[in-house]
């Protein structure tokens, strides 16, 4: 039996199923706000947590939004707002999500999220979509007050597992996260949703360049750290194909 630990935005739920609310309340700058709003809210949880500021990630989601309709000079309406906010709550989760966790479960192996959502943001998302029957834990970075990729935030899955972190694979799409667990002493599964190949056709074939293309650019390859994980997979069906023993040492 191992243990399976997923981060949840962009992992396991599709951060860009945001897109049709930002599209409805601003025709035009649906993209633009989706990759913007996205990019700031991560940087604001690196921010926060060098700066000692810890806010929850439900304000950073709020602020980040905030800023960026304030710099894009488009003004919502607090019911606006608040629509697209609520998006976060019931974000699309990817279409084998369920049946890679189900069929994990089956094996025998535990399962849980490890994220930066608050706890009860995560609690609701799970429970609108049902995955909660799916998981053994939800564990927010809340409990230390550090977003990830702070050794800190990691170091919960043994707190609240009993988990070795060499005995853990963490599963995330998010080049940042994956780094961040491998350099923690996790075994690493990176999810390349998108390949080197697939996106210099993208750049090539794009005039002009679309905000959800930079984003690849910018967030979905994987980080030039010296952090490579250990496998990459294409999908979390994939996991499936896995053999966490045969994954190498940890770095
Ligand atoms: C999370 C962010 C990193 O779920 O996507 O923690």
């Amino acid at each position: 039996m191992s243990t399976y630990v997923f981060d949840a935005y962009g992992t396991l739920y599709d951060v860009n199923s945001v897109a049709t609310a930002t599209e409805d309340a601003f025709p035009g700058f649906g993209d633009t706000i989706t990759q913007v709003w996205r990019l700031k809210q991560l940087e604001y949880t690196w921010l926060r947590t060098l700066m000692d500021r810890y806010e929850d990630f439900w304000t950073v989601t709020r602020e980040s939004l905030d800023y960026t309709l304030t710099t894009l000079g488009l003004d919502a309406e607090p019911r606006v707002f608040d629509t697209i906010l609520d998006r976060y709550l019931h974000l699309t989760p990817y279409p084998d999500a369920a049946k890679a966790l189900e069929s994990l479960r089956n094996q025998g192996h535990q399962i849980a999220i490890l994220s930066n959502g608050s706890q009860s943001m995560l609690d609701d998302l799970v429970r609108n979509t049902r995955l909660d029957h799916l998981m053994d834990a939800v564990i927010s970075v809340d409990a230390r007050r550090r977003f990830k990729p702070s050794p800190e935030a990691y170091s919960l899955v043994e707190q609240q597992l009993g988990t070795p972190p060499s005995d853990v694979v963490f599963v995330s799409s998010n080049p940042f996260d994956a780094c961040g667990a491998r350099a923690f002493g996790f075994k690493v599964a990176w999810i390349e949703r998108v390949t080197a190949d697939s996106l210099h056709q993208e750049l090539r074939d794009a005039d002009p360049i679309a905000p959800a293309t930079l984003f690849k650019v910018l967030r979905l390859r994987m980080d030039a750290l010296d952090l490579d994980p250990e496998v990459r997979i294409h999908s979390l069906m994939d996991l499936l194909d896995v053999e966490p023993q045969t994954l190498g040492k940890p770095k």
